[in-house]
């Protein structure tokens, strides 16, 4: 089939299945997006993007050239030769997988699909997925995976916000459950994406994922814990690991934050602790890094309230704004954001708290209810304290040093500067 005949269908539009949505789409692939937010979709009908990944322009271009749209309809999938899946896999109760947006969105796919059509999911979650809860749902309904469909698992691997890796630049993994549906997902992606890498296995393709998230969680809780190690010793974590970052191999350096937020890394790991208890396996390693890293946002304000304290201020009282309370700089994502756990910590001890965030104009969470403050020199000066949670790049970080009273920096945007109202993480 040529790429032209090819039609496509993505299901969750969001920060993963959006930018892949429009990626088919630009290749001249007719696709159509699923989507059942009514104010995403009211979004791109009135062509803005809500996704920092994706310029309004972008999005105006595809919807110009006639061959994306969004819909809220699944029966719009008939005649789609494959199907992806991008919805989210949050957690629930007590660290517990919440695989029920995979599972409904994969029974409304089974009632319209088009016979011998490629399903690939590639929302993040356990191993055995894909096996042991989607191949049922469609034997379920008496198809036949060989012969009225086929199905593949597909990690998504996309960095939001990293601009020198678009979708095309990420090598893409994938591994069916038999393997003709291999072969079909790589010779799908490679429409689009110039590496592809098969596996045998669904089940081999939802560890890969799994591996490199918890490789991030790991690393980032020890850094987390050395870092506080060397406040204790008096040592500047941020100066060691950037000299031990020359080495030209066995390294790779992580820094330490207020905490670790965004729809992968604080949750991923958990999905495969999860699995493997199952198996009688207790992953040990996942257990402390997200201890440590759940302890982090406490942290920062026991050091907030040390630094204002060498200020002679109080912590109880004390006015102070958190700046950039997305999860991590340059996106507009809000999602278990460390920024906001601090927020509430500070808040639980007594400090008045305001924040600045370049993207998100109004915060408006259960108990918190904010604008966000223009960071004007007068309106810096009557902080006595400011935290970067988030360095998003559009902020004046001149200007802020200029006016600001103190300066508690956990993201190390004032490298190797050294001033007394500036104090690091
Ligand atoms: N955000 C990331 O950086 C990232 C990176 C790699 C992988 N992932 C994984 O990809 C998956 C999606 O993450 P995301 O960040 O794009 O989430 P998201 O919340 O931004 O997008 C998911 C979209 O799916 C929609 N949706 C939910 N149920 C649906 C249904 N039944 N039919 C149609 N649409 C439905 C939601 O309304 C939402 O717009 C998750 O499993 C996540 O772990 C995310």
């Amino acid at each position: 089939m040529s790429k032209k005949q090819l039609k496509i269908a993505v299901v969750g539009l969001g920060y993963v299945g959006f930018p892949l949505a429009l990626e088919f789409a630009g290749k001249g692939i007719e696709v159509v997006g699923i989507e059942i937010d009514s104010d995403r979709l009211k979004d791109i009908t009135n062509r803005r993007s809500y996704i920092t990944d994706i310029t309004s322009l972008e999005l105006k271009a595809a919807l110009a050239r006639g061959n994306f749209k969004a819909s809220a309809n699944f029966s719009d999938i008939k005649e789609a030769d494959a199907v992806f899946i991008c919805v989210p896999t949050p957690l629930k109760g007590r660290n517990l997988p919440d695989i029920s947006f995979i599972k409904n969105a994969v029974k409304a796919v089974s009632l319209h699909i088009k016979k011998g059509a490629l399903v690939v999911l590639e929302s993040t979650t356990y191993p055995g997925t894909t096996e042991e809860e989607i191949l049922p749902i469609f034997q379920k309904r008496g198809l036949k995976h060989g012969r009225d469909f086929y199905l593949c698992f597909s990690p998504e691997r996309i960095d939001p916000g990293n601009k020198k890796f678009p979708i095309h630049r990420i090598p893409k993994v994938v591994g069916g459950i038999s393997p003709e549906a291999t072969r079909m997902g790589e010779s799908l992606y490679r429409i689009i994406i110039k590496q592809v890498v098969p596996v045998s296995s669904c089940r081999c393709a939802e560890t890969v994922k799994l591996l490199e998230n918890t490789f991030r969680l790991i690393n980032i809780g020890l850094i987390d814990e050395l870092s506080m190690m060397a406040h204790k010793m008096r040592i500047d974590i941020w100066e060691v690991v950037r000299a031990a970052a020359t080495k030209p191999f066995g390294f790779m350096p992580f820094y330490p934050g207020p905490g670790v937020g965004g729809h992968c890394i604080p949750k991923d790991p958990l999905y495969l602790y999860w699995k493997a208890k199952s198996f009688g396996f207790n992953s040990r390693f996942i257990k402390l890094a997200s201890d440590i890293i759940n302890h982090m946002p406490e942290y920062t304000v026991k050091r907030i309230e040390e630094a204002l304290s060498s200020h002679a201020k109080k912590l109880k009282g004390a006015r102070i704004l958190v700046l950039g309370v997305t999860y991590k700089k340059d996106v507009k994502d809000l999602r278990q954001s460390p920024g906001i756990e601090v927020i509430r910590a500070l808040r639980k001890r007594g400090a008045v708290v305001c924040y600045s965030d370049p993207f998100i104009p109004f915060l408006k969470l259960n108990d918190i209810d904010l604008r966000s403050v223009v960071l004007s020199n007068q309106n810096i000066k009557m902080f006595d304290c400011i935290l970067i949670a988030a360095d998003h790049s559009s902020v004046d970080y001149k200007g802020l040093l200029k006016s600001a009273k103190l300066i508690f920096d956990s993201r190390n945007v004032f490298k190797g500067i050294h001033k007394e109202k500036v104090e690091r993480l």
